[in-house]
């Protein structure tokens, strides 16, 4: 026997397993769960993504399937990005209602009424220059971007989607967003903002798959800084004020203590974490190596984004997490 034998020991409640799980104070659900997906105009079959393993471009023709394992698995809603056939200065091919992501919209409310639709409300994947709003000289004109995404989230209202998820860092978009639908008789879709969207790295594998990498320079000038933490109160605090009904964080694992700032700052407000396409392409690439265990290693990932203060988690993970928690 030890001279000093410790009184406490927090040792006793991790002794089982039973033990554990009565004491854990962070638990994940299915339901906590968003799929990311991209649907193609132009693909025939799907396309698999090379950052992105077990991801694909989707073209119309298979996302039925997609949907029904999604739905078969659980998992209660997917954000939509598309790929269109045209692209132009001003991203136009977005707000018809013959658009790839509009056909999708009116598909997926088709085949799964309960799913749950979020479109992704941005130009960069529609702009030839591959920018998130139109250009004035080699800057985004704000205002005249306005106008654009209000129309464009009108337009994914008119097709069926629940939710309308603004990602542009364009300053006053939620409030333009939330008006237009209002006006237009929408007033029961809601705003999911990327209110907190840093200037990352970690979307390479995304520019890849959506093909809308920036033809020039970079997003600098609209996306956050990833040195300011103060500034994502500012930011959610703007897009609260204006109207939204969530508020999103990306990307999730580098800016934990961002999400944790949200939750305490407007504990009120849902929030929904980002673990964005780099995020999962360096797991899968570290597993693939069989340097670190994929399954664990993606769990340990998702329960930090939870305990750090996120309700919701868009992630490319959804299908294997939705897996291994059944
Ligand atoms: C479009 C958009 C991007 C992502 C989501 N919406 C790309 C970007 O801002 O460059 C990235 C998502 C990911 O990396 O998984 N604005």
């Amino acid at each position: 026997m030890a001279e000093h034998s410790p009184h406490l020991r927090p040792k006793r409640l991790r002794l089982t397993a039973g033990i554990r799980s009565m004491v854990r104070e962070t638990h994940l659900h299915i339901s906590n769960l968003i799929a990311p997906l991209f649907i193609s105009e132009t693909a025939e079959t799907k396309q698999a993504i090379l950052s992105m393993p077990e991801h694909y471009q989707l073209p119309l023709t298979a996302l039925e399937a997609e949907i029904i394992e999604l739905q078969s698995l659980g998992i209660p809603a997917v954000l939509l990005f598309g790929i269109p056939a045209e692209k132009d200065e001003m991203g136009s091919s977005s707000l018809s209602a013959s658009g790839i992501i509009q056909q999708a919209i009116r598909l997926i409310r088709n085949i799964a009424p309960e799913m749950v639709i979020i479109a992704d409300v941005c130009l960069c994947e529609y702009t030839d220059h591959g920018h998130c709003g139109v250009l004035q000289d080699d800057f985004i004109d704000n205002d005249r971007t306005l106008d654009l995404l209000a129309e464009q989230a009108v337009s994914y209202a008119e097709a069926g989607a629940h939710w309308v998820a603004p990602s542009s860092m364009t300053d006053g978009m939620v409030y333009a967003i939330r008006d237009a639908l209002d006006r237009s008789g929408y007033q029961e879709v809601a705003i999911l903002s990327y209110a907190v969207k840093y200037s990352s790295s970690f979307y390479g594998p995304f520019r890849e798959a959506a093909m809308g990498a920036p033809q020039f320079g970079d997003r600098k000038s609209y996306q956050m800084d990833p040195a300011n933490g103060e500034e994502a109160i500012r930011e959610a605090a703007i897009d609260l004020d204006e109207g939204t009904d969530l508020l999103m964080v990306k990307p999730a694992i580098h800016y934990l203590d961002v999400i944790y700032r949200l939750k305490t700052h407007f504990p009120e407000t849902p929030i929904c974490a980002y673990h964005v396409s780099g995020e999962y392409a360096m797991l899968k690439a570290a597993a693939e190596k069989g340097w670190i265990e994929e399954e664990a290693a993606m769990l340990e990932s998702l329960i930090a984004i939870k305990r750090a203060g996120a309700n919701l988690i868009v992630t490319y993970y959804a299908k294997a997490a939705a897996k291994a928690l059944r």
